[in-house]
């Protein structure tokens, strides 16, 4: 996946260096960045220096703070810490981080489409007014806007990723089927978009070199269906037997994912195709699923 090419190395440090920005980083240091990021545990920050990336406990229950110093050559920042009900942790606690940050130029925040709320299945744009009806939903949109003022009087450019269900090697149906944990929720009508963590990658990328402060960009694939489209999918592929549906209202769920049920919207995705010329690898689940089960990583 070469795109883009042409993206002059710097500095990247990732508040919350998980799935996505692990991902990331490999392709980063690949074209000879330097990458930095966050986790909570030592056994994290292992996996994370095991791959060259430079690993800082923040945000676990001892209380960890940050080295400013280590913020000197940032270039670019990634803001990918689900905010808490005190807000976002990394603008929480380590605001300051920002003006020892004198390279800074291009920030990121990993939002979700759940600031839009419940749009009963319509197709949603960036320019859509948001309006969310889960707290996870109003704590994110407040997260977008504390990012994007946080930075308006410095030289830096903040855009916001609103990112579908995020799957890859080792998170993808694929994975749950093999590890007995598929599951069908049935829930008529419901539709979501997913979104490949290299394809995020990809959109990422673009836009460090298209700097565009304050814009929103949904990232999402081409085809919004139901998670059992999906699980059915996947059995296809491995020549197994799909789980049986479990009507949603019967299901055993966690808040967080009941919430997720809850809500039903379609993400338009011309925004990301034309101001940041991105061609998705994985366009459909179909795609991506089938380069899991042939590439396994
Ligand atoms: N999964 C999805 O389908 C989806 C969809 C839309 C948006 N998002 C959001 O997009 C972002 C990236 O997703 P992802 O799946 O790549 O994330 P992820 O793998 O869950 O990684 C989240 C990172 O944030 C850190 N973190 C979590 N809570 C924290 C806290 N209270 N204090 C400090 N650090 C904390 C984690 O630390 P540890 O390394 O210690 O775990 C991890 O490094 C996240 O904000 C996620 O909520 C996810």
């Amino acid at each position: 996946m070469p795109f883009p090419s042409n993206l002059a190395p710097g500095h990247l440090f990732c508040f919350g260096a998980g799935y996505t920005c692990h991902r990331l980083a490999q392709r980063l240091l690949n074209q000879g960045w330097r990458v930095s990021g966050t986790t909570r545990s030592d056994d994290g920050a292992d996996i994370l220096r095991q791959d060259g990336i430079e690993a800082s406990l923040f945000g676990g229950v001892s209380g960890d703070t940050l080295d400013k110093r280590a913020f000197a050559d940032v270039t670019h920042v990634i803001g990918s810490i689900p905010p808490g009900p005190e807000g976002d942790p990394a603008l929480a606690a380590e605001l300051d981080w920002v003006s020892h940050a004198p390279s800074l130029r291009w920030v990121g925040y990993l939002s979700t489409p759940a600031v839009y709320g419940d749009r009963g299945g319509a197709l949603v744009h960036e320019d859509d007014d948001p309006n969310p009806g889960s707290t996870r939903g109003k704590r994110r949109l407040a997260a977008e806007r504390a990012w994007v003022s946080a930075f308006e009087k410095t030289c830096a450019s903040v855009q916001v990723f609103r990112l579908s269900g995020i799957y890859g090697p080792g998170r993808s149906a694929i994975d749950q089927m093999r590890n007995g944990k598929a599951r069908i929720i049935d829930k008529p009508g419901q539709v979501f978009n997913r979104i490949h963590v290299d394809d995020i990658g990809t959109i990422l990328m673009a836009s460090m070199q298209r700097p565009n402060h304050g814009r929103i960009y949904n990232v999402a694939d081409d085809e919004a269906c139901p998670s059992g489209d999906v699980i059915r999918y996947a059995s296809a592929l491995l020549e197994m037997e799909p789980p049986e549906p479990i009507p949603f209202d019967s299901a055993e769920l966690s808040p967080m994912a009941r919430s997720f049920y809850s809500e039903c919207k379609r993400l338009d995705t011309t925004r990301i195709k034309s101001e940041l010329g991105v061609e998705l690898a994985y366009p459909t689940y179909r795609e991506g699923l089938q380069s899991i089960l042939r590439v396994g990583i």
